[in-house]
């Protein structure tokens, strides 16, 4: 069983800032990195180091060249990816003194995912492969529709939320991963309460399953008929970005696997831990090995 995630790469410029700037604020930032990220590379890598089989289905600029090599040097197949000319997406992240983060995206090539792209990928999937999808590309809603129409489980990060999240057909998706923000949007439910949203999701997608993810108070998946939650592993945030990406593609990966939702989570919170306590989005998501090695250290 293999993923094929059709997702964004971004060059992430990142700042380091004792706070986040205000409005007609001008700070100046204590440390400067480039570094790849984009979620649709961050969760590429995360099935990768894992130890899933992972294609990615992308599209990046003229400068593009590191986002390919760190997606090949982590095991990831690019044959989907595309160099076009002009500019790849990037992104604009704030990490502040307790490892918090705000990030402005701009899409570059990640608008320029298209529907050839996508049906020339599609036709390599086989029954029971999950094609994973976020919300920082062109076409998502019909890269749903045609990896549905293959037979393919379908995943969605419904991340970031905007206005191209009513483009897609929330009623293919098999796999929401999601954090609260989004939970609260997609159901609809009136708080983040995760309770509330739990119901209000089960209500709208019956068929559906979820995995909500809650900062501090862990993560929960939930389907029709059952519920499991996992507590966080605690540790110094040093920069928060990419922990939902890196919990995201552990999570699947675990799917490939065929292992118990009990364990995946834990596994897919462990990582995640590890991503928090680590500078930059790519760069800080953790093989496979320092996982279980973090894990026994806790046991
Ligand atoms: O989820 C973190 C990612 O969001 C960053 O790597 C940034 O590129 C944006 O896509």
């Amino acid at each position: 069983m293999k993923v094929l995630n059709i997702g964004s790469l971004n060059i992430d410029r990142v700042y380091g800032v004792d706070h986040f700037v205000r409005p007609g604020e001008t700070i100046k930032t204590k440390t400067y990195a480039e570094a790849c990220g984009g979620k649709g590379l961050n969760q590429s890598i995360a099935l990768a180091r894992s130890g899933a089989e992972v294609h990615h289905v992308g599209a990046v600029g003229a400068d593009g060249g590191m986002l390919l090599d760190v997606l090949k040097a982590s095991g990831v197949h690019i044959e989907g990816t595309k160099s076009l000319s002009g500019a790849s997406g990037h992104a604009v992240i704030q990490v502040d003194q307790n490892g918090q983060n705000n990030i402005i995206i701009c899409g570059g090539a990640n608008d320029s995912v298209s529907k050839e792209m996508i049906d020339e990928a599609v036709k390599e999937v086989e029954e029971g492969d999950i094609v994973l999808l976020q919300n920082e590309i062109s076409n998502v809603g019909y890269a749903a529709e045609t990896a549905k129409k293959a037979g393919a489980k379908v995943a969605l990060n419904p991340s970031p939320i905007n206005e191209n999240l009513k483009t897609i057909p929330m009623d293919l998706i098999d796999y929401f991963i999601l954090n609260e923000i989004e939970g609260k949007e997609i159901s609809g439910a009136e708080s983040e309460e995760p309770e509330m949203i739990m119901e209000k999701l089960k209500e709208k997608y019956p068929k559906a399953a979820f995995v909500l993810t809650l900062g501090e108070k862990g993560s929960w998946y939930f389907d029709e008929t059952r519920c499991f939650k996992q507590e966080i592993y605690k540790v110094k945030a040093v920069d928060t970005t990419a922990a939902g990406d890196t919990f995201c593609g552990y999570f699947l990966s675990g799917l490939t696997k065929g292992k118990e939702i009990p364990e995946i989570l834990k596994t897919a919170s462990a990582a995640s831990a590890i991503a928090v306590s680590r500078s930059g989005a790519a760069p800080s998501i953790p093989t496979y090995e320092e996982v279980d090695k973090f894990m026994a250290e806790r046991s």
